[in-house]
């Protein structure tokens, strides 16, 4: 399972970037709203940072802006994938610009039915959001299950990301039901890391090392 980053942080992107286990980032609006800087200049900023696919989402609701936009957006550069909401005219956009060779994150995924759609359309990615169907008292993980099985089952081509992961037990249990892509929060990333053991180990190997300095 490949691992991306799910931020329009740049100071995070950079971070993370060096630490050499990300190869794709995703940004939202909600994300975009968060930074001081207009998303127009994170966004190649961002695209410099990480050499892996960008998604990017549009905010027309109409089939004409959200192809209009998804042009716009991949322009920027050739590894941003266009982000799109799972809905009628927003498939329809996904099949016109699927056409083009443009690359589309079909987002807001919470059925295996929207994912199939969404797979039909022509998406090459597709978004479930595990953290927002837990909060709602379904089970996100067995949702990521569901829809890798059936892609898998009729052979679809599109790559499942599991998104709006909220803590770091979400990671493995995606990759355990057979998700292609974890996009992780920096916070998770963080956490991910992180083993009482493996920073008493190091304490103690520091320690021991030093005591022979002094021989
Ligand atoms: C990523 O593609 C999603 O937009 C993001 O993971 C949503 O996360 P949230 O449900 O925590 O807002």
């Amino acid at each position: 399972m490949k691992l991306y980053l799910d931020t329009a942080n740049v100071e995070e992107i950079r971070t993370a970037a060096k630490w050499g286990v990300i190869c794709g980032v995703t940004t939202n609006p909600s994300l975009a709203a968060k930074e001081d800087q207009d998303f127009g200049k994170i966004l190649p900023s961002i695209c410099d940072m990480v050499d892996g696919p960008i998604s990017a989402e549009v905010i027309a609701m109409d089939y004409e802006g959200i192809v209009r936009e998804a042009r716009e957006l991949a322009g920027v550069h050739k590894n941003v994938v266009v982000k799109i909401p799972v809905m009628p005219e927003g498939l329809g956009a996904v099949r016109t610009l699927s056409a083009e060779g443009i690359r589309v994150n079909v987002t807001l995924v919470f059925s295996v039915n929207q994912a199939l759609l969404a797979a039909r359309a022509g998406a090459a990615f597709i978004s479930p959001f595990l953290g927002r169907l837990d909060d709602i008292g379904q089970s996100g993980v067995e949702l990521v299950r569901d829809i890798v099985d059936m892609i898998d089952l009729h052979d679809l081509d599109a790559e499942v990301i599991a998104a709006s992961i909220r803590h770091p037990e979400h990671v493995p249990a995606v990759a355990l039901v057979g998700a292609h892509i974890a996009t992780v929060p920096f916070k998770v990333l963080e956490q991910m890391f992180k083993h009482p053991l493996t920073d008493l180990g190091i304490e103690k190997f520091v320690s021991d090392w030093k005591k022979t300095q002094g021989k």
